[in-house]
Protein backbone atom coordinates (compact mmCIF):
# COMPACT_ATOMS: atom_id res chain seq x y z
CA UNK A 1 0.00 0.00 0.00
CA UNK A 2 1.75 3.59 -1.08
CA UNK A 3 1.15 6.52 1.32
CA UNK A 4 -0.71 9.51 0.11
CA UNK A 5 1.61 11.97 -1.42
CA UNK A 6 2.10 14.77 0.91
CA UNK A 7 3.43 18.18 -1.14
CA UNK A 8 5.07 19.52 1.79
CA UNK A 9 6.21 16.89 3.74
CA UNK A 10 7.24 14.66 1.17
CA UNK A 11 9.98 17.40 0.20
CA UNK A 12 13.59 17.56 1.08
CA UNK A 13 14.20 20.86 -0.18
CA UNK A 14 13.42 23.87 -2.17
CA UNK A 15 16.19 23.81 -5.39
CA UNK A 16 14.29 26.64 -7.54
CA UNK A 17 11.33 29.11 -5.50
CA UNK A 18 9.09 30.40 -7.71
CA UNK A 19 10.26 33.99 -7.69
CA UNK A 20 13.52 32.61 -9.12
CA UNK A 21 11.46 30.53 -11.87
CA UNK A 22 9.18 33.06 -12.62
CA UNK A 23 12.47 35.87 -13.58
CA UNK A 24 14.53 33.75 -15.36
CA UNK A 25 11.46 32.69 -17.66
CA UNK A 26 10.71 36.21 -18.01
CA UNK A 27 14.76 36.38 -19.07
CA UNK A 28 14.61 33.86 -21.79
CA UNK A 29 11.12 35.11 -22.90
CA UNK A 30 12.64 38.35 -24.07
CA UNK A 31 15.92 36.37 -25.54
CA UNK A 32 13.18 34.25 -27.68
CA UNK A 33 11.01 37.18 -28.48
CA UNK A 34 14.13 39.14 -29.80
CA UNK A 35 15.41 35.72 -32.06
CA UNK A 36 12.02 34.96 -33.21
CA UNK A 37 10.59 38.78 -34.38
CA UNK A 38 8.77 38.40 -37.97
CA UNK A 39 9.34 34.13 -37.96
CA UNK A 40 6.76 31.70 -38.26
CA UNK A 41 6.91 30.14 -34.27
CA UNK A 42 5.43 26.96 -33.17
CA UNK A 43 5.98 25.95 -29.56
CA UNK A 44 5.45 22.47 -29.24
CA UNK A 45 5.34 21.40 -25.56
CA UNK A 46 6.30 17.82 -24.42
CA UNK A 47 3.52 16.39 -22.34
CA UNK A 48 2.99 16.45 -19.58
CA UNK A 49 5.98 18.38 -17.01
CA UNK A 50 6.31 20.55 -19.76
CA UNK A 51 2.88 22.25 -19.10
CA UNK A 52 3.77 24.74 -16.58
CA UNK A 53 6.98 26.18 -18.29
CA UNK A 54 5.30 26.25 -21.77
CA UNK A 55 1.92 28.34 -19.99
CA UNK A 56 4.51 30.73 -18.55
CA UNK A 57 7.03 30.92 -21.28
CA UNK A 58 4.58 31.91 -24.23
CA UNK A 59 3.25 34.60 -22.23
CA UNK A 60 6.24 36.11 -21.79
CA UNK A 61 6.80 36.20 -25.52
CA UNK A 62 4.49 38.87 -26.81
CA UNK A 63 4.56 37.85 -30.95
CA UNK A 64 2.36 36.14 -32.74
CA UNK A 65 2.54 32.29 -32.23
CA UNK A 66 1.05 28.91 -32.09
CA UNK A 67 1.64 26.03 -29.44
CA UNK A 68 0.46 22.66 -29.32
CA UNK A 69 1.51 19.50 -27.90
CA UNK A 70 3.29 16.25 -28.07
CA UNK A 71 3.31 13.18 -26.12
CA UNK A 72 6.19 10.57 -25.50
CA UNK A 73 6.56 7.50 -23.66
CA UNK A 74 8.23 8.52 -20.22
CA UNK A 75 9.90 6.80 -16.89
CA UNK A 76 6.24 5.60 -15.58
CA UNK A 77 7.13 5.32 -11.83
CA UNK A 78 10.48 4.64 -11.99
CA UNK A 79 13.22 7.43 -11.81
CA UNK A 80 15.77 6.16 -14.18
CA UNK A 81 14.89 6.29 -17.92
CA UNK A 82 14.57 3.04 -19.77
CA UNK A 83 15.84 4.45 -23.03
CA UNK A 84 13.17 3.24 -25.00
CA UNK A 85 11.09 6.41 -26.42
CA UNK A 86 7.46 5.75 -28.02
CA UNK A 87 5.23 8.44 -29.46
CA UNK A 88 1.70 7.89 -27.57
CA UNK A 89 0.35 11.19 -28.69
CA UNK A 90 1.06 13.53 -31.81
CA UNK A 91 0.87 17.37 -32.71
CA UNK A 92 -2.54 18.56 -34.24
CA UNK A 93 -0.63 21.07 -36.18
CA UNK A 94 1.55 20.80 -39.27
CA UNK A 95 4.84 22.42 -38.53
CA UNK A 96 6.45 22.41 -42.36
CA UNK A 97 7.78 25.53 -42.70
CA UNK A 98 7.18 26.82 -39.89
CA UNK A 99 9.95 28.06 -36.42
CA UNK A 100 9.32 25.30 -33.80
CA UNK A 101 10.88 25.48 -30.56
CA UNK A 102 10.06 22.24 -28.86
CA UNK A 103 9.75 23.52 -25.23
CA UNK A 104 10.64 20.80 -22.38
CA UNK A 105 10.78 20.91 -18.66
CA UNK A 106 13.97 19.02 -18.37
CA UNK A 107 17.04 17.53 -19.86
CA UNK A 108 18.60 14.12 -18.42
CA UNK A 109 19.77 11.43 -20.66
CA UNK A 110 18.66 13.34 -23.66
CA UNK A 111 16.78 10.06 -24.96
CA UNK A 112 13.52 11.80 -25.41
CA UNK A 113 14.30 14.95 -26.82
CA UNK A 114 16.94 13.42 -29.42
CA UNK A 115 13.73 11.18 -29.96
CA UNK A 116 11.61 13.95 -30.68
CA UNK A 117 14.07 15.92 -32.49
CA UNK A 118 14.68 13.19 -35.31
CA UNK A 119 10.96 12.71 -35.45
CA UNK A 120 10.15 16.44 -35.65
CA UNK A 121 13.32 17.21 -38.17
CA UNK A 122 11.92 14.73 -40.76
CA UNK A 123 8.28 17.23 -41.07
CA UNK A 124 10.51 19.72 -43.15
CA UNK A 125 10.14 22.89 -40.03
CA UNK A 126 12.04 26.03 -41.23
CA UNK A 127 14.08 25.87 -37.71
CA UNK A 128 14.18 23.69 -34.98
CA UNK A 129 15.32 24.54 -31.53
CA UNK A 130 15.20 23.62 -28.02
CA UNK A 131 13.73 25.42 -24.58
CA UNK A 132 14.45 23.55 -21.58
CA UNK A 133 13.24 24.89 -18.44
CA UNK A 134 15.97 22.41 -16.32
CA UNK A 135 19.23 20.93 -17.69
CA UNK A 136 20.73 17.64 -15.69
CA UNK A 137 24.01 17.52 -17.18
CA UNK A 138 25.76 14.93 -15.29
CA UNK A 139 23.01 11.85 -16.67
CA UNK A 140 23.68 12.88 -20.81
CA UNK A 141 23.86 9.60 -23.05
CA UNK A 142 23.72 11.92 -26.19
CA UNK A 143 24.94 14.98 -27.79
CA UNK A 144 21.82 16.87 -27.02
CA UNK A 145 21.94 20.56 -25.30
CA UNK A 146 19.24 22.93 -25.25
CA UNK A 147 19.30 26.71 -27.05
CA UNK A 148 17.70 28.50 -24.10
CA UNK A 149 18.27 26.98 -20.60
CA UNK A 150 16.62 27.92 -18.13
CA UNK A 151 18.93 26.28 -14.79
CA UNK A 152 21.41 23.49 -14.61
CA UNK A 153 20.81 21.23 -11.91
CA UNK A 154 22.64 18.63 -9.98
CA UNK A 155 21.80 14.75 -10.42
CA UNK A 156 18.77 14.41 -7.83
CA UNK A 157 15.38 13.17 -8.40
CA UNK A 158 13.42 16.73 -8.75
CA UNK A 159 9.67 17.71 -8.75
CA UNK A 160 7.21 20.46 -8.88
CA UNK A 161 6.92 23.25 -11.81
CA UNK A 162 5.68 20.21 -13.88
CA UNK A 163 7.99 17.62 -12.98
CA UNK A 164 6.41 14.45 -11.25
CA UNK A 165 7.23 11.02 -9.60
CA UNK A 166 3.99 8.67 -10.35
CA UNK A 167 2.16 11.69 -11.62
CA UNK A 168 1.67 13.40 -8.31
CA UNK A 169 3.46 16.85 -7.72
CA UNK A 170 3.16 18.87 -10.70
CA UNK A 171 1.78 21.61 -9.32
CA UNK A 172 3.97 22.18 -6.90
CA UNK A 173 4.83 26.33 -7.95
CA UNK A 174 8.63 25.92 -6.96
CA UNK A 175 11.11 22.97 -7.76
CA UNK A 176 12.03 21.10 -4.84
CA UNK A 177 14.16 17.53 -4.11
CA UNK A 178 11.93 14.85 -3.21
CA UNK A 179 12.74 12.74 -0.40
CA UNK A 180 14.37 9.22 -1.45
CA UNK A 181 12.45 7.60 1.09
CA UNK A 182 9.50 8.23 -1.23
CA UNK A 183 11.12 6.94 -4.70
CA UNK A 184 12.92 3.89 -2.25
CA UNK A 185 10.29 2.19 -0.25
P1 LIG B 1 15.56 12.08 -20.76
O1 LIG B 1 14.96 11.40 -21.93
O2 LIG B 1 16.36 11.14 -19.89
O3 LIG B 1 16.31 13.33 -21.07
O4 LIG B 1 14.38 12.41 -19.80
C1 LIG B 1 13.57 13.46 -19.92
C2 LIG B 1 12.31 13.23 -19.11
O5 LIG B 1 12.56 12.49 -17.91
C3 LIG B 1 11.76 14.54 -18.67
O6 LIG B 1 10.85 15.04 -19.61
C4 LIG B 1 11.09 14.19 -17.36
O7 LIG B 1 9.77 13.81 -17.61
C5 LIG B 1 11.84 13.00 -16.84
N1 LIG B 1 12.79 13.39 -15.76
C6 LIG B 1 14.12 13.49 -15.83
N2 LIG B 1 14.66 13.87 -14.65
C7 LIG B 1 13.62 14.04 -13.82
C8 LIG B 1 13.52 14.45 -12.43
O8 LIG B 1 14.48 14.76 -11.72
N3 LIG B 1 12.26 14.49 -11.93
C9 LIG B 1 11.15 14.18 -12.66
N4 LIG B 1 11.20 13.80 -13.95
C10 LIG B 1 12.41 13.72 -14.52
MG1 LIG C 1 8.80 14.96 -19.54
Amino acid sequence: MTAEPNLEKDIASVLLPEEKIKSRVAAMGRRITEDYAGKRLIMIGVLKGAVPFLADLTRCVPLPLRYDFIAVSSYGAATVSSGAVRLLKDLDLSIEGFDVLLVEDIIDTGLTLRYLRENLQSRRPASLKIAAMLNKPERRVTDITADYCGFTVPDEFLVGYGLDYNQNYRNIPYVGVLKREIYER
